[in-house]
């Protein structure tokens, strides 16, 4: 029986980083610095920047990042 090993590239949604906050420039690693520090929300995030929301339309986008950084990092998420 062969096994096929099929490859999403998965791994690269942890290495690029992009823009999820335009207004305040928050991109990809400051999220993920702001998730290692405990933030769970996009507002918490943009606290941890030093910044707030302006128009909003990063809020889900940054939750999303928020929620795969969690799944990259289950061992970081326990130890809280
Ligand atoms: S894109 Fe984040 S506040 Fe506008």
């Amino acid at each position: 029986m062969s096994c096929k090993v099929i490859d999403t590239h998965s791994q690269l949604a942890y290495v690029v980083r992009m823009i999820h906050c335009v207004c305040n420039n928050i991109n990809t690693a400051k999220v993920d610095a702001a998730a290692a520090r405990g933030a769970e929300s996009a507002a918490c995030v943009q606290r941890a920047c030093g910044t707030k929301f302006n128009c909003g339309q990063c809020r889900e986008d940054i939750n999303h990042r928020l929620a795969a950084w969690r799944a990259l990092n289950p061992m970081l998420e326990a130890a809280e």
